[in-house]
């Protein structure tokens, strides 16, 4: 059976990097076919929504989706509810995708590039495991009004049930199996009743069913401080939603630049996953053709491995990025001036 990829390539330099992607797809994965739809700012001003129902449903008939990126100042004053960021969420939420995976490696020719020192980061390789259907994103109650003393509020509530944790959990369990076998799971208990709640779910099912892992803890101040000083130290990062958010950000300046992560997003078996770089939309240089393709084709990469099942197109990917860079190609987020294009031509020349 045919199997099928959506694409989603929402806002500012998303249009950009997914139409690197998608060059890469027909080259390494001809046969797949390639379906296109709105999701953002840009769905906002076709359909006043930024997912429209339709686009939800189009996405759980697919095999997998592949998201550019949403969101932008020309959409600063839509109301919350359709913001572009919603319409991620909505798409998130919508297909239950609760295991966010965003792993962090260093290639070799990077090394150099990271802002951190050459023997910190050569040889990195770690994978966060961000919870992502739940957490302080969704939780409720939460809101803009005014309290009953006649003071202007704004709040939102950070919970998390059992079952969630769990599932995410044993994705983390299972994830570390195939690689050292250490996780080390993050969150504020000293502060927070969700994160000491986190953190003894965490912990009974590592007694339950961890055989083979090695569990840690840390809380999440301290991990985004040790991520910095010796970041070598993780290999597998198990984090709430909005810690794993912030921790990504900061993992992927290790690898030299926000434009080199991807992303893989997955549900139960048979939901599509949802592929994405972890970057943004960039604003400050959307339209210029500059952007690094390089996390929307890593997120092809992602995608090819855990949804369409095909590694060697995957491993074919991997490997042109890896010896793009080593023959020295670099847009200018990594100190080069290769266009978006120039840097997608270098990688198809090294398929
Ligand atoms: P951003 O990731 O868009 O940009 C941060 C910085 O990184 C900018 O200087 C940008 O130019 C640079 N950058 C990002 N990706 C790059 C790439 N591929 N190549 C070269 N440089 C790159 O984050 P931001 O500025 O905080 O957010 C901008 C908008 O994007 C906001 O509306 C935000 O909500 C949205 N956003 C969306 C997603 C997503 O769709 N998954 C993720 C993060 C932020
Ligand atoms: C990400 C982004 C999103 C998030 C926003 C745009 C909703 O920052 O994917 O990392 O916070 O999850
Ligand atoms: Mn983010």
């Amino acid at each position: 059976m045919t199997q099928t990829l959506l694409l989603l390539p929402g806002d500012g330099i998303g249009p950009e990097v997914i139409a690197a992607a998608q060059r890469i797809a027909r080259h390494v994965a001809p046969d797949v076919a390639i379906e296109e739809d709105l999701v953002g700012g840009a769905a906002v001003d076709a359909h006043g929504t930024p997912l429209s129902d339709e686009t939800l449903e189009r996405a759980r008939g697919c095999d997998a989706v592949l998201l550019g990126a949403v969101g932008g100042p020309k959409w600063a004053d839509v109301d919350r509810a359709n913001r572009p960021e919603a319409g991620l969420l909505k798409l998130r939420k919508g297909l239950d995708v609760y295991a966010n995976l965003r792993p962090a490696y260093c290639f070799e020719a990077l090394v150099d590039a990271s802002s951190l020192k050459r023997d910190r980061v050569e040889g990195l390789d770690l994978m966060i495991v961000r919870e992502l259907t739940s957490g302080v994103y969704f939780g409720e109650p939460r809101g803009i009004d005014t309290d009953e003393n006649g003071v202007r509020r704004g709040y939102e509530t950070s919970v998390y049930t059992a079952p969630e944790i769990e599932r995410v959990t044993r994705v983390a369990f299972e994830i570390a199996r195939g690689r050292s076998g250490r996780v080390c799971s993050v969150e504020k208990s000293n502060v927070m009743e969700s994160g000491h709640f986190w953190r003894q779910e965490v912990t009974a099912l590592h007694e339950a069913g961890g055989a083979g892992v090695e569990l840690t803890h840390m809380l999440a101040d301290a991990c985004a401080m040790e991520l910095v000083r010796n970041p070598k130290q993780f290999d597998v990062i198990l984090a709430s939603n909005l810690f794993g958010d912030m921790l990504s950000d900061e993992a992927a300046m290790l690898t030299g630049s926000i434009g080199m992560l991807p992303s893989a997003s997955l549900g139960a078996e048979g939901v599509p996953g949802l592929f994405e770089p972890v970057h943004g939309s960039a604003p400050d240089i959307a339209g210029q053709g500059i952007a690094n393709p390089c996390a929307a084709i890593l997120s092809l990469e992602m995608a090819l491995r855990w949804s369409l099942a095909r590694p060697d197109a995957a491993d074919r990917v991997m490997k042109a990025v890896a010896d793009a860079l080593k023959a020295g190609a670099r847009t200018g987020d990594l100190g080069g001036d290769l266009s978006t294009d120039e840097m997608t031509d270098a990688i198809i020349d090294c398929l």
